[in-house]
């Protein structure tokens, strides 16, 4: 079966086709980054216009990379939310166009969903259950998969998301736009502990997260300052940032993996290319014997290959999951 994925739910334009015997056929992105990037974030209607500008010509450019024509493709998957309304509808309306050009079926997929069966599309898969921390610009969460769509969540954040928390402390250090890559390059140089931030809900006994108070506290630290902050002291809070952040999610995944008793740990979304985190990861994983899976690099933001795969995995458990009524709403939140 193949299945072509359409991801347009923020900033990210994805095409991709994925075979259930073949895996991963082709996958096309464009990132809008560069667009918004001078105004400091996403611009909902600016990553909407852009979405329709690149959508077919990144559909053309998977088609051919994989040497498959529309008449090859089982079913068409879409991400339906959660994400930016207008950015999804685009997706929707493309997806539900090809499908009835095609004669083909159509499925919503739930974009964290995509972001969590992303590390199943690596070289070396992790197998079922494990424990999943989802990590990315709107959701923090922690999770006990037993298979596809068998997810309980364990915790969640109580308001801002790690990536958020990422961006929001980036901005507050006058880095760009996404933060989380900047704040993470720059903290390389920082020297540890000239600043100490809070470890929001570290001791808690659930696997709650908390993350705003965290960006306060750089904001504080920030105002302090009574010249003009220099490049190291920058580097220093941009160090102190990221060491409590990490510190946190690291403590909390292996809080989950004790109290399951399982040995898996699975990280997705676009926090989950950090690399301070995969290291502090990795430490505290190989001391308990656990193993970390993460996405390939590239399938760790948003992308069209992990919505193909959702799709495909979904299809697989149920083949009427997919319409030809294109009859499909979106679910921004
Ligand atoms: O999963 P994603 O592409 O989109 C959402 O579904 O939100 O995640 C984007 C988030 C942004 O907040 C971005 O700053 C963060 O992931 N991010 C990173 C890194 N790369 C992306 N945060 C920390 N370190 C990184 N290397
Ligand atoms: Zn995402």
């Amino acid at each position: 079966m193949i299945v072509l994925g359409v991801e347009s739910s923020c900033d990210e334009t994805g095409l991709a086709l994925y075979d259930t015997e073949r895996g991963l056929l082709a996958h096309a992105l464009h990132s809008q980054i560069a667009m918004h990037q001078e105004y400091g974030g996403v611009v909902p209607e600016l990553a909407s216009r852009d979405h329709i500008r690149r959508a077919i010509p990144l559909l053309k450019e998977t088609l051919k990379q994989a040497e498959v024509s529309s008449a090859d493709i089982d079913a068409i998957a879409f991400t339906q939310g959660p994400g930016l309304a207008g950015a999804l509808l685009v997706g929707a309306s493309v997806a539900c166009g090809l499908g009835l050009a095609w004669d083909k079926p159509v499925l919503g997929v739930h974009h964290l969903e995509g972001h969590l069966l992303s590390p199943l599309l690596a070289s070396e898969p992790p197998e079922f259950p494990f424990i999943a921390l989802l990590v990315s610009g709107g959701h923090t969460q922690l999770m006990r998969v037993d298979g596809v769509g068998r997810y309980e969540l364990l915790g969640e954040t109580l308001d801002d998301a790690a990536g958020e928390a990422f961006d929001k402390s980036a901005k507050l250090l006058g880095l760009g736009y996404p933060g989380g890559p900047a704040i993470s390059r720059l903290a390389e140089f920082g020297d540890p502990g000239v600043y100490k931030l809070p470890r929001p809900m570290l001791h808690s006994k659930n696997f709650d997260f908390s993350f705003s108070g965290l960006k306060t506290a750089v904001l504080t630290v920030v105002k302090q300052q009574t010249t003009n902050i220099c490049e190291q002291d920058k580097a220093n809070i941009a160090r102190a940032f990221v060491d409590a952040i990490v510190e946190v999610l690291v403590a909390k995944c292996m809080n989950a993996l004790k109290h399951s008793g399982l040995k898996r740990l699975v990280i997705a979304g676009g926090v989950g290319a950090n690399k301070q985190l995969r290291e502090a990861l990795n430490a505290a994983a190989a001391k308990r014997r656990y193993r970390v899976f993460y996405p390939e690099l590239e399938f760790c933001t948003d992308n069209g290959a992990m919505i193909a795969f959702a799709g495909a995995m979904r299809l697989q458990q149920n083949h009427e999951a997919a319409q030809k009524n294109y009859a499909f709403g979106v679910r921004p939140r």
